[in-house]
């Protein structure tokens, strides 16, 4: 199954707050038809108003896809008037955080083909890193296909079992909240050394952004470019002695954060 097939038998936005709304610009970037393309939202952005999608009508028959963009805690009033929909060849595929493929099978039939998709808020500028798995009844040709549709928003990457979505959550989902904090903690600290707060806080925001870009589109690991702007008894040496100590550095401290996430993603899941 393919976009033509999208365009075709129709696409179903349920919610488009934030992380929806990411999407369906991509979607129609992309050249998704918008009559394809019905949002359901109660409240709907001046943006998505003048975006020419159907809004608020009728579902199609047979969408090829559901995606539900709405908050875990607004599942509950949403799914309902998804359960026609259940059951048979329309794809559900859900961005919702900490919500488990068994919710949705339960709300609407277990043979419902779904995919639970992890994306972060990079998804915003199209830079975003999804993470997805399908359940039983998703086929290959499903799967890729919510791969396709995510890809609009950033990278995707494949799971092997749901279970992994707590670390992923713990990674990529919850993280960008702690590089915000590290540029907020840089500044800070640039400050004590004198810097003025203008001037600390667009140094570090530019030091994380140029050396994230560095990594990621680099072969070599973080560790050996670490390495290579590290002299011997240098400045860079003195500060990465404090950050990499083992009783109270960045290892100890990024164990306990992400353990910390993981445990409340696992006990977000089981309600
Ligand atoms: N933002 C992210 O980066 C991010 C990252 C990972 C996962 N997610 C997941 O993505 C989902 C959406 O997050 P978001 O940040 O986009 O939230 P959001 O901005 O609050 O968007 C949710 C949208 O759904 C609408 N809505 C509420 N109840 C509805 C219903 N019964 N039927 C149809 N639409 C309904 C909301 O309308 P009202 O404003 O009127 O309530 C809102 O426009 C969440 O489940 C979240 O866990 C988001």
């Amino acid at each position: 199954m393919q976009m033509d097939e999208v365009a075709r038998r129709g696409l179903v936005l349920l919610g488009c707050g934030k992380m929806g709304s990411a999407m369906l610009a991509g979607w129609l970037d992309g050249g998704l038809p918008k009559t394809s393309v019905t949002v359901l939202d109660p409240k709907p952005s001046d943006w998505l108003q003048n975006q020419g999608i159907r809004l608020n009508e009728d579902l199609p028959e047979d969408p090829a896809i559901v995606l539900v963009a709405v908050k875990p805690q607004m599942m509950g009033d949403a799914l309902p008037s998804m359960q026609a929909k259940g059951n048979g060849t329309t794809l559900f595929v859900s961005v919702a955080a900490g919500t488990p493929i068994s919710r949705f099978e339960d709300a609407l039939g277990e043979k419902t083909p779904i995919v639970r998709a992890m994306p972060n808020t990079p998804s915003a500028i199209g830079r975003g890193i999804t993470a997805i798995i399908g359940n039983a009844h998703a086929t290959a040709e499903q799967v890729d296909l919510a791969e396709e549709l995510l890809k609009a928003v950033g990278q995707v990457v494949r799971l092997e079992s749901e279970d992994q979505m707590d670390g992923v959550t713990a990674v990529s989902g919850s993280g960008p909240a702690y590089v915000f904090h590290l540029i907020e903690t840089m500044a800070k600290a640039g400050e004590e050394q004198g810097l003025s707060s203008e001037l600390a806080l667009r140094l570090a925001s530019a030091t994380v952004a140029g050396a994230g870009a560095l990594a990621d589109g680099s072969n070599e690991h973080p560790g050996k470019l670490r390495e290579n702007v590290t002299s011997p008894n240098g400045t860079t040496q003195a500060a990465l002695d404090v950050l990499m100590n083992e009783t109270d550095g960045f290892p100890v401290l990024l164990s306990r954060a992400l353990k910390a996430a993981a445990d409340r993603s696992r006990e977000l899941a089981n309600g």
